[in-house]
């Protein structure tokens, strides 16, 4: 019998193991999905958040404080642990071979890892590009190559998710097809993470990410560099890719896992996606992340046909766009980069305008922000670091902005 079961919220208590928490990712209160509940506060803030349901994992609750509980079995069923094993390609990868991943000691801080990851980007930036230039020559890649790559990109994410996904964001448009590749890959292992995958299907997520846009090397450079809409007849040269993409990675030997995120990353849930308009789970798990990880990183990068959105207003309109996202990995998607990524540009109750600076420990609504205008005055004021979840801390985030309007540019000298 399951140790995971579902009970209302209000019959919440001390000593309880929270598995998961129901209903809308908006209403979440904490960063963290899984923890010991120790303060009644923390109880508190999931019934006032208007959340009515949440599982509870009975084999982890503290003895001692556990009282009877109600639910059944299958209410408590693992969402994620579902959706794995509907797809037969990541149910017959299970018994394969697992990499080891570098231990851990805990998170470091932001501002310590911005460095490295502008390290990793340099060194993985040329590296995709000599991949995309073996590939035109007529060479072949092997997957074994990126290994070292991308153990440093993931060690970069462990240490601490945010650094390398924000500065993998600020590419130019000459940098786009080979950081693109790189910041995929960190929001793939993010989201692996987020979600509990185990470590052979992380490690695929952040390989298939690294590799994923490889089929544009076969695409002609006037096509992939144009500055304008693409005409029917070059979109259909440009939705070559991802079959070429896979093509080239199974011809180096590359793992199943990897060649299905590179064919199948711009198929959409409602079936008007290509190359093969697969619908629902019929899209391999790896590819429904790959999706999310691909269109988020496209729409917040500077394009040669367009400015990057604001992270936080990418984050809404994706949730906004019907069919196109596997809904419940979005959820995730959104846990592990925020509602307001680091970079984005907020609106607070005190009429200022600011930029996230770092995530908040227990709330996606409460990061720390850099305040640097005044909406009453229109004027700039004195840059200041606030914490939105420091007790005593009136301030909170209306919402989003677009940099555009405001004519805003260069917003990441005030977090970088
Ligand atoms: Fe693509």
């Amino acid at each position: 019998m399951t140790a995971i079961r579902s009970i209302p919220a209000s019959s919440l208590r001390t000593g309880m193991f929270l598995h998961k928490i129901g209903g809308s990712w908006l209403k979440h209160p904490f960063l963290r999905n899984k923890f010991l509940l120790t303060d009644p506060e923390d109880v508190r803030r999931i019934i006032e958040a208007g959340i009515d349901e949440v599982w509870i994992d009975e084999s982890r609750g503290d003895p001692l404080e556990m009282p009877e509980l109600v639910g059944t079995d299958e209410d408590a069923r693992e969402p994620f642990v579902d959706t794995l094993a509907e797809s037969p390609q990541l149910r017959a990868a299970a018994d394969a071979p697992r990499e080891s991943r570098r231990i851990v000691t805990g998170p470091v801080p932001l501002a310590a890892e911005l460095e490295r990851a502008r390290s990793i980007c340099l060194t993985g930036k040329a590296q995709v590009q000599s991949m995309f230039e073996e590939l035109r020559l007529g060479n072949s890649v092997r997957q074994s190559d990126v290994l070292p790559l991308v153990e440093e990109i993931a060690s970069s994410v462990w240490r601490n998710p945010t650094a390398l996904i924000s500065v993998a964001r600020l590419k130019t448009h000459d940098d786009y097809s080979y950081l693109h590749s790189v910041a995929v890959s960190a929001l793939m292992l993010a989201l692996a993470k987020q979600m509990g995958l185990d470590e052979y299907h992380t490690h695929l997520a952040g390989v298939g990410g690294l590799m994923h846009d490889l089929g544009k090397a076969f695409i002609p450079l006037d096509v992939l560099n144009k500055p304008g809409k693409l005409t029917d007849a070059e979109f259909t040269i440009m939705k070559s890719h991802p079959a070429a993409g896979a093509q080239a990675l199974q011809d180096g030997g590359a793992e199943a896992g990897v060649v299905d995120i590179a064919l199948h990353h711009h198929e959409k849930m409602n079936g008007y996606g290509y190359p093969h308009g697969l619908k629902d789970f019929e899209i391999t798990l790896l590819a429904r992340m790959g999706a999310i990880c691909d269109v988020y990183d496209a729409v917040t990068s500077i394009r040669a046909y367009k400015a990057a959105w604001d992270p936080a207003m990418a984050m809404r309109e994706m949730a906004r766009w019907d069919g196109h996202f596997d809904k419940q990995v979005f959820n995730a998607f959104v846990k592990s980069v925020g509602i307001y990524p680091v970079g984005a540009l907020v609106r607070l109750s005190s009429q200022r305008l600011a930029v996230v600076a770092e995530p908040g420990e227990e709330s996606l609504l409460k990061p720390k922000v850099r305040v640097f205008y005044s909406l009453r005055t229109k004027e700039k004021i004195l840059v200041q670091t606030i914490d939105l979840a420091a007790p005593g801390c009136n301030d909170s985030i209306i919402g989003p902005e677009d940099p555009e309007a405001w004519d805003l540019s260069n917003l990441e000298v005030l977090w970088l």
